[in-house]
């Protein structure tokens, strides 16, 4: 093996000499430091083309087709951990092992996993390069499907690596896909271990992940870093790190408000992020669809930063008609599509994006598909991977080096009852209450059962990186740092409620803007609301429905709040905050809700 100092283009000791340290114990066969440019994309794209990983498409410029081990699809939540030094910091929600005893299991695996492979060590950057205080991290990988997706996903290469200096502080990123190599074996299209770590080290700002090559696994920047690990950072130097779109509207009167949503996975964040509003005159335009970082500017307002550079977005569901800017946006080329259909004349399909499929298709298992087969063409945890730069309608502020100020920011799930369309919370502290009650039902997203309702706080439950109840006491803090005034107002929706029929009881996407018009009319003072037991729900009347072809019975029973509903939702209440812990789960909360059973018995 070349030595893989003589390369290096950074003259950062701790990482010159933590390559070395990793090379040792990997034993790639060549190590190779990421610049990130275009002449790096084209040879790391025609190697895994060449070696069957990707198929080059026809009919999408620079974009690639690309199918996983069927058994590495998703997040793998009972593989990842928190290896905070003491138990009790990790909190009841994660898995936690010893951070000592963890890397002494990861480093048997670690030992000799790249053999035969090469290794790439990517500098990025999470947020624009200009900030107050950029976010940097190097990671290491062996998968180059790894190293050309974060080249769509961070800021990275050459501009980051001449930044770097001595101490500079970074988050360190190791991966391997834990596949050896050994003379004479062949590889295969989506090398993978069967067993899996996904390991964070929140104190010592350092990732281990083993055994996946699943984005939400691998690229981590994204989940691990910009969640996991920067929850702990945001929590220690007073900001936050949140699940959160970030999204420009302007009203037809040219009044700008950007606005931050937080719901699960796969329950439309990127969805409403690119959003195509039906009121007229209203414009959307897209800042961030997966994470923000929200930090206090000098005017006691929080300002939002997208730290990604690219979508990871789910696939099936978007359509012209769903996700017109999603698809506009992939159809620029330089994407990469992972577990999708492939069409016979090098395209890619997957469901929901025509009513009616091609008559022939390759579906994600590599087989023969025709619209008899009886299974779903794409994997409903499909994913496209697209600059951000490349969408119609990017707002010019997602580089902004401070962010954007957040006027509203709305916490979602998917829940088939109980939750009503949108409610207002009457204060930062009822909202930070109902935030902390979120609940969606599981999605395709993460491996497991599908369906099954689970609290899902701040819909940040896989992601945080210390204990659920002191991240309650931040969010509480955060709201006694500036002018009540000057908070975000903070609101509760569901896209996602059923009827009787088990039809969705509201038309969801581009109709959204009603909801989010609303809320703004409530923030400006214009929209009536009705008290409610949990909150201000719109009076009958107060959305725009202008135009809407919709039963108008139906919004009105995705807004009602039903109090037997809402009684059996106190009782699961109870018990998700008494799984927080007494001593960990702040008062206030405790209040909360003993204030809204009581209200619920007072009807
Ligand atoms: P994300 O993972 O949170 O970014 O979620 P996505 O925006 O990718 O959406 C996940 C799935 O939910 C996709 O299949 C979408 O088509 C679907 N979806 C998104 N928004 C809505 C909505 O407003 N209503 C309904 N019914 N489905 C939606
Ligand atoms: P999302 O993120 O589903 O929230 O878009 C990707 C993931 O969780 O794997
Ligand atoms: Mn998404």
């Amino acid at each position: 093996m070349s030595t893989p100092t003589a390369a290096a283009p950074t003259s950062h000791p701790a990482v010159v000499s933590w390559v070395e340290d990793v090379a040792d114990l990997t034993a790639p066969d060549e190590v190779v430091w990421c610049d990130g440019s275009a002449a790096e994309w084209d040879r790391l794209t025609t190697q895994l083309v060449d070696k069957g990983t990707f198929v080059r498409l026809e009919r999408k410029p620079n974009s690639f087709w690309c199918a996983s081990d069927p058994d590495d699809v998703a997040r793998v939540e009972d593989r990842t951990f928190i290896c905070s030094r003491f138990q009790a910091d990790a909190g009841p929600t994660n898995n936690w092992m010893d951070p000592v005893d963890m890397k002494t299991v990861m480093t048997e695996h670690f030992r000799g996993a790249m053999a035969g492979r090469t290794m790439y060590v990517i500098a990025f950057c999470m947020g624009p390069l200009d900030a107050a205080e950029p976010k940097f991290g190097v990671q290491i990988t062996d998968s180059e499907y790894v190293a050309v997706s974060m080249q769509i996903m961070t800021r990275s290469g050459t501009p980051v690596w001449d930044t770097l200096i001595a101490g500079t502080e970074l988050v360190r990123c190791l991966h391997s896909v834990g596949a050896p190599l050994y003379p004479g074996q062949a590889d295969v299209p989506w090398p993978c271990d069967h067993t899996k770590y996904i390991s964070h080290f929140p104190e010592e700002r350092t990732i281990w992940s083993y055994g996946s090559g699943y984005g939400g696994n691998a690229l981590l920047g994204k989940k691990c870093y910009s969640l996991r690990i920067a929850s702990k950072m945001a929590k220690d130097e007073g900001w936050l790190a949140e699940h959160m779109l970030i999204l420009k509207l302007t009203s037809p009167e040219q009044r700008v408000h950007y606005v931050a949503a937080a719901f699960p996975s796969a329950c439309g964040k990127t969805n409403l992020a690119m959003l195509d509003p039906t009121l007229d005159g209203w414009t959307a335009e897209t800042i961030g669809d997966d994470i923000a970082w929200l930090r206090f500017g000098d005017d006691g307002r929080l300002y939002a930063v997208n730290p990604e550079a690219g979508f990871f977005g789910v696939a099936p569901g978007t359509g012209v008609h769903t996700n017109p800017h999603a698809m506009a946006t992939i159809e620029r080329g330089n994407s990469i599509f992972t577990n999708v259909a492939r069409t016979d004349d090098g395209d890619i399909w997957w469901e929901g994006m025509t009513d009616t499929p091609p008559p022939h298709l390759t579906d994600w298992k590599r087989r023969d598909w025709t619209p008899t087969s009886g299974e779903p063409a794409a994997h409903p945890n499909s994913r496209y991977c697209t600059p951000i730069a490349q969408c119609p309608t990017v707002a010019p502020e997602w580089n902004e080096p401070g962010g954007v100020p957040i006027s509203a920011i709305f916490f979602g799930g998917r829940r088939a009852t109980t939750i009503p369309l949108v409610t207002e919370s009457r204060s930062w502290q009822h909202g930070v209450f109902l935030a902390s009650t979120l609940s969606s039902e599981t999605t395709a997203a993460a491996a497991g059962q599908v369906g099954v309702v689970r609290r899902d706080p701040m819909a940040m439950l896989p992601f945080l990186g210390y204990h659920v109840g002191d991240y309650f006491q931040h969010w509480l803090d955060i709201g006694t740092r500036t002018n009540a005034g000057l908070l975000p107002k903070i609101f509760y929706v569901n896209w996602f409620r059923r009827g009787d029929d088990d039809e969705f009881l509201w038309p969801g996407f581009g109709e959204n803007s009603r909801i989010l018009e609303w809320a703004l009319r409530r923030i400006e003072g214009t929209a009536e609301a009705d008290e409610t037991p949990i909150g201000l729900v719109p009076t009958p009347g107060a959305l725009d429905l202008t135009g809407l072809k919709f039963d108008h019975t139906k919004i009105a029973a995705a807004l009602k709040v039903d109090t037997t509903e809402w009684v059996a939702e106190t009782r699961l209440i109870d018990e998700w905050y008494a799984r927080i812990g007494g001593n960990k789960l702040p008062d206030v909360l405790r209040e909360e809700l003993g204030a809204l059973k009581l209200r619920l018995a007072d009807l």
